[in-house]
């Protein structure tokens, strides 16, 4: 097995370029396909208590029979356990049903600003992280205003911060803030979901140069710019062929060709953080 490539965040925690994503992966296949990819090399899994799949999840993970401390586990608080009065039960219920002794990392799924509880839910994830029940703590879906507000009012700065990014949302100014304050960028739908992304002429023919698959293509663009993927791949055949991708390495040409891609309104549906609210 090709050891994966890896970035470090401001505390030194480090991340591997490619991990697994798990939206959908509910139930028995759910866990499954999160064994079988633990067993084909996969060491970073995502998860978020809204997917309903954190049970199946560490069902996989227990299956998989690797050591716990080679393992990074994710989770995600959800939007509706913010409050101070919520954000801690649910914490520890994500931990419970993940089955493990504590989540190795654990993010705000949404900053919801228009609630205003986020910095409430940091101050729980910072308490979690102090009484041991979670590793590493960060967020997902933060702008930097709402990076920085946290830092500010707690004096403690994430380790990720999952946003989308994928070819036609490559966010570059957003990926330059993190990589200023050492903040890993984690990739979602990193894919674009694989569907006209994947048939776009430009991936095509740098798939073709390298005898690479266009997802292949995709995924070793985001590891080029230094971002985790996570793509969820529920057959073990993409699963591989996905982690084989995160040590194909692209020439500066071609990462700018497929940045080009970009487009201001290149989102997959209407998830602007400053707007979107999800419970
Ligand atoms: N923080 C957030 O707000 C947020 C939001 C969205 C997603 N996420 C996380 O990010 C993860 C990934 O995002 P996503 O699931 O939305 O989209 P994605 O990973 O971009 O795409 C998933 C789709 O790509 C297919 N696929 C995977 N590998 C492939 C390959 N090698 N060739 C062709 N098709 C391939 C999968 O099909 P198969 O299953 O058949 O392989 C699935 O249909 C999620 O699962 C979740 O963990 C987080």
């Amino acid at each position: 097995m090709t050891a994966l490539p890896h970035f470090t965040a401001h505390n030194g925690f480090s991340l591997p370029a490619l991990g697994l994503g798990t939206y959908a992966l509910n139930g028995d296949a759910g866990a499954d396909a999160v064994a079988t990819a633990i067993g084909a090399g996969y060491r970073l899994i995502d998860s978020a208590f809204n997917y309903e799949n954190e049970g199946s999840v560490g069902r996989g993970v227990r299956a998989a029979g690797i050591d716990r401390s080679e393992l990074i586990v994710t989770t995600k608080l959800p939007g509706r356990h913010h409050a101070r009065a919520k954000a801690p039960a649910s914490i520890e219920e994500s931990r419970s049903r993940l089955g493990l002794d504590a989540t190795d990392l654990h993010l705000i799924h949404w900053p919801n600003p228009s609630q205003d509880e986020y910095v409430q839910a940091w101050e729980s994830l910072v308490d979690a992280q102090q009484r041991g029940i979670v590793r590493q703590i960060g967020v997902s879906n933060f702008l930097p205003e709402h990076l920085e507000r946290i830092e500010r009012e707690t004096g403690v700065r994430p380790v990720v911060n999952q946003i989308e990014v994928h070819p036609y949302f490559p966010q570059d100014e957003q990926l330059a803030y993190h990589r200023e304050h050492g903040i890993l960028t984690e990739a979602w739908s990193p894919l674009g979901r694989a569907k006209e992304l994947i048939e776009e002429r430009v991936i095509a023919e740098i798939a073709a140069a390298h005898g690479i698959s266009p997802a292949q293509t995709v995924l070793a663009w985001h590891v080029a710019r230094e971002t985790v993927a996570i793509p969820k791949a529920s057959s073990l055949e993409h699963q591989q062929s996905n982690l084989a991708a995160a040590t194909v390495a692209l020439d500066t040409a071609e990462v700018e060709a497929i940045t080009a891609l970009g487009r201001a309104d290149g989102r997959l549906f209407d998830g602007d953080p400053a707007t979107h609210e999800e419970s």
